[in-house]
């Protein structure tokens, strides 16, 4: 039965977006949850692209020499690396098996930068052999990326030195300003083994400004290694651009709205724990407020001057802007039951394929309800509330605490479609638990005919 209160529940629409509906539209869902007998995500690599071209357009109406990395821990779908290879990106890389991932899917290797704490061994031996660009963390890398150099490989290695951030000097990543002096003076004494590119940093956040005021800190510390003889001719300030995911009236209004009773078991998330589902400026938006900002001490100067000026190459590592509307993740409603005048619904997957519990947090867009047997257009919507737990016996694997106010009333069968998924929800934390198979990804395109086209990511052998 619908809830018949005045209550106001929280909701967190999805803003608009033409390819995921027009999948919806296509009738395709049903027959790929169908095939697939489980959960699946679908992926739009047309949205990856256009996030790409709108990021080096930026750069490029700005004026300032710039090269787009995609952090590929954000999703681990080859047709995005083969996209960023196709569309003049690299790759931002952590491990050996994603250095292979990405040669393997067309990346160069010089357009390769491996980032991450304490690199394993044969991870820098393969970085140097490929002449991609190490940002390293610590001292004791740079001695051992030095003593690889010099061992008789045909190149020199290539480094960006990471930065401590002074705003965040309890993170784990980067070097001290003593540490730097230190660094600096190693890179010097290593002569033709090493080819000191730059410096590097990734602040936790989605603040512009805090990013603007230390890239010019960097391009500072650039001018400073130059004249020790130095290249120096480059900057990398990570990734962190925004995502909105929704617009800033329903963010503000699901903000002041929800409390413990809109979610099962009355249970409770700190506000400051949720990703910020609405920023002022995204995406590209985002790059373009950032070379436009003055960073302090800087003489009133933007970014996009300063950076120009001392002729420094401005790198970037987003992982969640370029797929920021570039897929989707739908599973199958299993069975419901009524509890205390709210349904709770187990679909057939777990919330390892959406990830934000694992953080502590909830995949706050509303999922959309498809179901077997449409609503007949001469019934009005009512509201039919419903959180969405797991397939496991685990208490604590709800894909959705929220009650979530569906417009009619859910049932075995139906599908839910949880909307842009692709940044960090689709396999972050996958796992086949329970011996459940990992959910299938689907590469979606030509979405302009009736029929979008469909395949799976990787051909298997
Ligand atoms: C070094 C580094 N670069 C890039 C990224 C990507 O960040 P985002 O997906 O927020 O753009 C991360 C994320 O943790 C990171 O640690």
């Amino acid at each position: 039965m619908a809830v018949r209160t005045r209550t106001r529940w929280p909701a967190l629409p999805v803003l608009p977006d033409a390819a995921t509906d027009a999948v919806v539209a296509s009738g395709l869902l049903p027959e790929l949850a169908h095939a697939f007998g489980g959960p699946f995500h679908f992926l739009l690599p047309d949205a990856f692209t256009a996030n790409l071209r709108a990021l080096q357009g930026t750069l490029e109406a700005a004026g300032v020499d710039g090269f787009i990395y995609y952090a590929k821990k954000a999703n681990k779908a080859a047709v995005f690396v083969e996209q960023a290879a196709a569309h003049g990106a690299g790759l931002d890389i952590a491990s050996v098996a994603e250095l292979r991932e990405a040669l393997g899917h067309g990346i160069r290797g010089e357009h390769l930068v491996v980032t991450g704490p304490a690199k394993n061994p044969a991870l820098l031996r393969l970085a140097v052999t490929h002449s991609a660009l190490i940002a390293v963390d610590a001292l004791d890398e740079l001695d051992a990326v030095i003593a690889i150099a010099s061992a008789g490989h045909i190149r020199p290695a290539r480094v960006l030195l990471r930065v401590l951030p002074p705003l965040q000097p309890h993170s784990r990543f980067g070097m001290t300003d003593g540490e730097l002096t230190t660094a600096l003076e190693r890179c010097r004494q290593a002569g033709e083994a090493l080819r000191t590119e730059g410096f590097s940093f990734h602040l936790s956040g989605y603040a512009l400004q805090p990013r603007a005021d230390l890239a010019a800190r960097l391009v500072e510390l650039c001018l400073k290694a130059r004249v020790m003889g130095l290249e120096a001719g480059r900057i990398s300030i990570g990734g962190g651009l925004p995502v909105s995911y929704t617009d800033a009236d329903s963010w503000r209004a699901f903000l002041e709205t929800q409390r413990p009773a809109h979610y099962h078991a009355g249970k409770s998330f700190d506000s400051g724990d949720f990703y910020p589902y609405h920023s002022p400026e995204s995406g590209a938006h985002a790059l373009a407020a950032l070379l436009r900002a003055r960073p302090q001490h800087a003489h009133g100067k933007t970014l996009a001057k300063i950076l120009t000026n001392a002729g420094v190459e401005l790198l970037l590592e987003p992982g969640r802007a370029l797929l920021d509307r570039a897929g989707a993740t739908v599973f199958t409603v299993q069975g419901t039951k009524d509890r205390d005048g709210h349904q709770l619904l187990t679909v057939n997957g777990t919330s390892l394929s959406l990830s934000e519990q694992w953080f502590g947090s909830e995949y706050l867009p509303d999922p959309l309800l498809i179901p077997l047997v449409p609503l007949n257009p001469a019934t009005a919507p009512g509201v039919f509330p419903a959180s969405v737990g797991a397939a496991t016996c685990l208490e604590s694997d709800m894909l959705t605490w929220r009650k979530i106010a569906f417009p009619q009333r859910p049932r075995p069968g139906d599908l839910l479609l949880y909307p842009n998924t692709a940044g960090y929800q689709m396999d972050s934390n996958e796992s086949p638990f329970h011996d459940l198979p990992l959910p299938p990804k689907v590469v979606v395109d030509r979405i302009d005919r009736p029929r979008p086209r469909w395949r799976l990511d990787r051909h298997f052998t």
